[in-house]
């Protein structure tokens, strides 16, 4: 079940979102007394309540805002509860000093703003002595290893036990709160309006997380990446999921640098089945896998691996996504076919611009590679064997096809292109590879110059599809992704 906070100044408006929120389908709202800027009307809020409640008023220094005296907060607790709301709230100080009453369920919380301690087991303990029904604990998570903890602590609790780790690290134990146990999870309204750190949106944690259909036997997947936030692998693969009717889930992983190691070795204590990987892993992770195919080892990064008995297997799906991308203005020609006398140019010299140049090595394409720092793009044309070039000369080449590496255009820079319009001849093949928007400004001149474009979106849907059926074994529809994407975008022509 998923628990929605209403945090909102006057009483209308919270009374307002109960009722549409009931009205959506879900069954518990948690209602923020320390919010309302009056002193809170308990039987207005609670008479002919749409859906059960959790009554919550938390104090500044439990990371609420209360500014009354404690004795006017304890007796808006106390009024609640004699008005029959379905749960209270109470921190562990006030819980002795406040009974059971009537029906109201206890909720015995503890909140940590700084991080999640060492000794959780014996907090836990502690409020398990505290008459509770359901204790719940919501600590900051600084590492991946805070998950894991508070994961072990819900499996093992005798007493229901909610326990969540804010921030964005802290994400996977909202989503995963139920698969360990937990009675419920929260989610906020809206995306914009976090009552607290790293809070999720109840149509997120609904939609792309499908919170109540997970169960013991959901299987995890998901991305690491840090940041993470803006990766859009939960939203598309989930899409797959739903489709394909899978009981599988794909978790925002954000891990930091120097904790891949541990994650990697902790994913299999998790029962993660495979990760997408990204920015700052690609590279990094190689170093850990057992098993790699030839795209890893020529590329030297990795964007899927997968846990394998005893082994860890990598794949490098955006080569074969740019391939195939490109080949897709090749009608006649046969996939993957050899690119001899085409001159290419590529633009950027970083992650994605090594997957490409290493397919086009691989296609006997003559390839010139130009980044705004030059010793980056000559030290691939090394690797690579292709020339390199100044950044303010590479107007001066004309390719039969241009592509760019670079972030240049994307969102929200939408008025910007690495490759100035006059100089885009009619026929060229011009590939961008940002995705968001689809219809770039570069993708556009090219256009109106009668050049034969490939967007972003044509090579993210194909990476995406790849790395599905790695992880999965199964295949999911172009369609489906790329719908997906264009939803989570919001972009006007994808
Ligand atoms: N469609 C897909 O499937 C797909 C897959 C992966 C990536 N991408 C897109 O590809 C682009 C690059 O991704 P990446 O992972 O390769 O990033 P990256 O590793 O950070 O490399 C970006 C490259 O672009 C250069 N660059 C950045 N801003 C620039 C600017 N304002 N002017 C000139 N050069 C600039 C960087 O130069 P410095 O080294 O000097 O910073 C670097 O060479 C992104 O837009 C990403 O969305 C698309």
């Amino acid at each position: 079940m998923i628990c929605v906070c209403i945090g909102r100044g006057r009483h209308k408006h919270v009374l307002a979102e109960h009722r549409y929120l009931a009205e959506q389908g879900v069954r518990l709202v948690e209602l923020r007394l320390d919010y309302i800027r009056s002193r809170p009307n308990i039987p207005r809020l609670l008479r002919d309540r749409p859906c059960p409640c959790i009554v919550t008023c938390r104090r500044e220094v439990d990371g609420g805002q209360w500014s009354d005296t404690e004795e006017n907060r304890r007796l808006v607790l106390r009024t609640a509860i004699a008005e029959g709301v379905d749960y209270i709230d109470l921190e562990e100080d006030i819980a002795g000093e406040i009974p059971r009453f009537g029906k109201t369920k206890r909720l015995i919380s503890y909140h940590n703003f700084r991080e999640t301690p060492e000794d959780l087991a014996s907090i836990h303990e502690r409020l398990c002595g505290l008459d509770p029904d359901i204790v719940k604990l919501a600590t900051m998570a600084h590492r991946p290893s805070d998950n894991l903890k508070m994961f072990r602590l819900m499996e093992e609790a005798q007493v229901p036990t909610i326990g969540i780790c804010m921030g964005e690290i802290g994400a996977p134990t909202r989503i995963l709160a139920g698969k360990f146990g937990a009675p419920f999870t929260y989610a906020t309204f809206q995306h914009e309006r976090k009552l607290a750190p790293g809070q999720m949106s109840f149509k997120q944690m609904r939609d792309v997380y499908r919170y109540d259909a997970l169960d013991k036997d959901t299987e995890i997947y998901g991305v690491i990446a840090d940041p993470v936030a803006q990766n859009l692998g939960p939203i598309v693969h989930s899409a797959g999921f739903r489709t394909l009717k899978m009981n599988k889930v794909f978790i925002p992983f954000r891990v930091p640098r120097d904790d891949l190691a541990w994650f990697l070795e902790a994913s299999r204590d998790l029962g993660i089945r495979g990760l997408s990987v990204t920015v700052p892993h690609k590279e990094e992770v190689v170093r850990y896998l057992s098993q790699a195919d030839g795209a890893v080892r020529g590329i030297g990064a990795a964007n899927t691996v997968i846990f394998e008995e005893g082994a860890l297997v990598g794949y490098n799906t955006d080569f074969p996504a740019f391939n195939e991308a490109l080949d897709t203005v090749f009608p006649n020609y046969e996939k993957g076919q050899s690119l001899w006398g085409k001159t290419v140019l590529v633009l950027g010299a970083g992650g994605v611009a090594k997957s490409i140049l290493y397919a086009l090595r691989r296609r006997d394409a003559e390839v010139t590679v130009s980044a705004r720092s030059f010793e980056r793009a000559a030290s691939l044309a090394e690797r690579f064997k292709c020339r390199p070039i100044q950044w303010f000369d590479r107007v001066r080449v004309e390719p039969d096809i241009l592509i760019n590496a670079t972030p240049i255009g994307m969102h929200p820079n939408l008025d910007e292109t690495p490759f100035d319009r006059s100089h885009l001849q009619r026929g060229m093949i011009v590939f961008d590879t940002v995705f968001h928007p689809e219809q770039t400004l570069l993708i556009k001149h090219g256009r109106e110059q009668s050049c034969r474009v490939i967007t972003g979106v044509d090579m993210f849907v194909r990476q995406a599809a790849f790395q599905f059926e790695h992880l999965t074994g199964q295949s999911v529809p172009h369609e489906v992704l790329r719908a997906e994407l264009k939803r989570a975008t919001g972009a006007a022509k994808l």
